[in-house]
C-alpha cells in the first residue's frame, strides 16, 4: 500500500509548488463544508507515474457545485457551473481550471448515446470509468491528504501496465472507449489486457462502433493522431479492425505504411525547422490514411465523421489541389527538365502546411521533397526589394498590372537574376519600356 506522504512526495516532485497548494487549499475547503474531497482520475495515473497532468479533475462527496462556488469565492476565481450534471469548472485568474464533479452514477440509455446522471457514493463514480488505471483517487482533506483510494487493483495494473476494463458491459456502454484503450495503451506504453482485447473484438464483431456518433468516433481519432506516435495507434486500429467504421475502404497496406512513415519524417523535419509555427499535424496524418481512398470516398469518410461541411469540402479541395499541382511539377522532374525557384514558389503558394507536408510524404520523387523542402526554407519568405511606392514612382499605376509587375520582379528575384534595389529598378524600367 502507498503512504499519504510518499504520494505527497510525488506530487512535490511531479507538480508545480503552485499546483500542490491547490490542492491542499481544495481539501480545506472540503473540510469547512464537511465534505470529502478527492483528486481523481487521469490526474492521479499520471501522478503515480510521475507525470504532470494539467488536467486536475476533482470529485466531491456531496454538492461540488457548492464546493466549487465556496472555493472560488475565497480564492478569486470563477465558476463555470452545470447544474443538470452536478459539474463545475474552476476557473482561475490565469485560465488554469479544475473541473469539479459530484460523486454519481451514471445510466447510459443506449450505446453511443449521451449519459442521465444520478447521485452515488465515490465508489460507484470510480466503478462507472473505462479503465482500472483510471480509478484511483487521493483525499486532499487535511486529515487524510495523501491517502490513495484503490478500489478496483488500479495501482497493481499500474505497476503491471495493464489497461483493463472494469467489467464486460464497458465497450457496449461507451464504444469510444474501443479507442481510448488503444490511445492510453500507446501513449503510456502499456498493454491491453487479454480479456479486455477480447471484449473489444466482440465489440468490433457485433458492430456496436457504427452506432457511435461521427462527432465522437472524430474526436477519438483525432486524439489518437495528436498522440506522439500515431503510427503505433493506427496500426493497432488496423489489427483490432477498427479503420472500415471510419470508412469500409481504409486498409492499411504496406505502401499506406510507408506514407505514414514518411508522414513521421517529414513532419519531425518540419517540427525541428519551424518550432513555433501553427498547423495540425493530425490533419497530415488523416490525409496520409485516407490516400488510398477516392475524392467521393474522402467525401463520405468526412460525412461519417460529422466533418462540418464547409471543413470537408476546403479538405477535399485542398487534397484535389495539391495533387492537381505538384503532379506536373513531378512529372516535368522525371523527364529531367528543369524546374525554376518561381515555379517551385507560384505552384506551392497557396497550399496549407498540411497538403505540402503531406505531399512531400507521398511522393516517391526525392526532387519533389527536395522541391517542397527548398519552398519551405528558401522561397516562401522571399519578397521583392521594392515597394508598392517604389513602383509608384516608376509609373506603374495603381491596379491589376501592379500585381504583375510585382510577380515578375519577385520571379527575377527568386531565381537569383537580380539581387539589388538597383536590379530591380532596372527590370521594372525595362518591363514598363
Ligand atoms: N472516462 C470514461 N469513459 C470515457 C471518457 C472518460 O470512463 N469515454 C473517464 C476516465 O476514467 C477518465 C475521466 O473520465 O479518467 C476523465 O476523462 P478524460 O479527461 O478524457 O481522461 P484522462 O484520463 O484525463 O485522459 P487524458 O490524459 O487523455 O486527458
Amino acid at each position: 500500500q502507498v503512504k499519504n506522504r510518499e504520494v505527497e512526495a510525488l506530487m512535490r516532485k511531479a507538480l508545480p509548488k503552485r499546483s500542490v497548494q491547490i490542492l491542499h487549499d481544495l481539501g480545506n475547503t472540503g473540510d469547512i463544508l464537511d465534505l470529502a474531497v478527492y483528486a481523481v482520475g487521469g490526474f492521479v495515473r499520471d501522478l503515480l507515474l510521475g507525470q504532470e497532468n494539467a488536467d486536475v479533475d476533482v470529485t466531491v462527496d456531496g454538492d461540488g457545485i457548492l464546493f466549487a462556488e465556496t472555493f472560488a469565492a475565497s480564492h478569486g476565481c470563477r465558476v463555470k457551473s452545470h447544474e443538470k450534471f452536478g459539474t463545475a469548472v474552476i476557473v482561475f485568474p490565469d485560465g488554469f481550471k479544475i473541473d469539479v464533479a459530484s460523486t454519481r452514477l451514471e445510466y447510459y440509455v443506449s450505446p453511443g448515446a449521451l449519459p442521465t446522471v444520478e447521485r452515488s457514493s465515490l465508489k460507484m463514480d470510480l466503478y462507472r470509468r473505462d479503465f482500472t488505471v483510471n480509478t484511483l483517487a487521493i483525499s486532499l482533506n487535511a486529515p487524510s491528504f495523501g491517502k490513495l483510494i484503490d478500489y478496483f487493483g488500479a495501482y497493481r495494473d499500474l505497476q503491471a501496465k495493464v489497461i483493463r476494463v472494469l467489467h464486460n458491459l464497458s465497450f457496449v456502454e461507451d464504444p469510444t472507449r474501443v479507442f481510448r484503450a488503444i490511445r492510453f495503451e500507446q501513449r503510456l506504453g502499456f498493454k491491453i489486457a487479454k480479456h479486455t482485447e477480447d471484449l473489444i473484438k466482440t465489440a468490433v464483431k457485433m458492430d456496436f462502433l457504427v452506432k457511435l456518433g461521427g462527432r465522437r468516433l472524430l474526436s477519438e481519432l483525432v486524439q489518437i493522431l495528436k498522440e506522439k506516435e500515431p503510427i503505433n495507434g493506427i496500426c493497432r486500429m488496423a489489427s483490432l479492425g477498427l479503420l472500415r467504421f471510419i470508412h469500409p475502404g481504409l486498409e492499411l497496406t504496406p505502401e499506406l505504411q510507408g506514407t505514414l512513415e514518411e508522414v513521421r519524417y517529414v513532419v519531425s523535419w518540419f517540427d525541428l525547422l519551424y518550432l513555433e509555427r501553427p498547423y495540425e499535424r493530425w490533419a497530415v496524418y488523416f490525409l496520409a490514411l485516407c490516400e488510398r481512398l477516392t475524392q467521393e470516398q474522402f467525401l463520405d469518410t468526412c460525412t461519417r465523421l460529422a466533418v462540418s461541411e464547409h471543413y470537408r469540402e476546403r479538405l477535399a479541395e485542398m487534397r484535389r489541389q495539391g495533387d492537381e499541382l505538384v503532379g506536373p511539377m513531378e512529372r516535368k522532374l522525371a523527364r529531367g527538365e528543369q524546374v525554376e525557384n518561381s515555379e517551385i514558389y507560384f505552384t506551392l503558394r497557396g497550399l496549407p502546411v498540411e497538403i505540402l507536408l503531406y505531399q512531400m510524404a507521398k511522393s516517391g520523387s526525392s526532387e519533389v521533397k527536395r522541391c517542397i523542402s527548398l519552398y519551405f526554407t528558401k522561397l516562401h519568405g522571399t519578397r521583392p526589394l521594392l515597394k508598392g511606392e517604389d513602383l509608384k514612382q516608376l509609373g506603374v499605376k495603381p491596379g491589376p498590372l501592379f500585381r504583375e509587375v510585382l510577380d515578375v520582379v519577385l520571379s527575377a528575384r527568386l531565381n537569383g537574376k537580380v539581387s539589388s534595389k538597383e536590379d530591380e529598378t532596372a527590370l521594372v524600367r525595362n518591363l514598363l519600356s
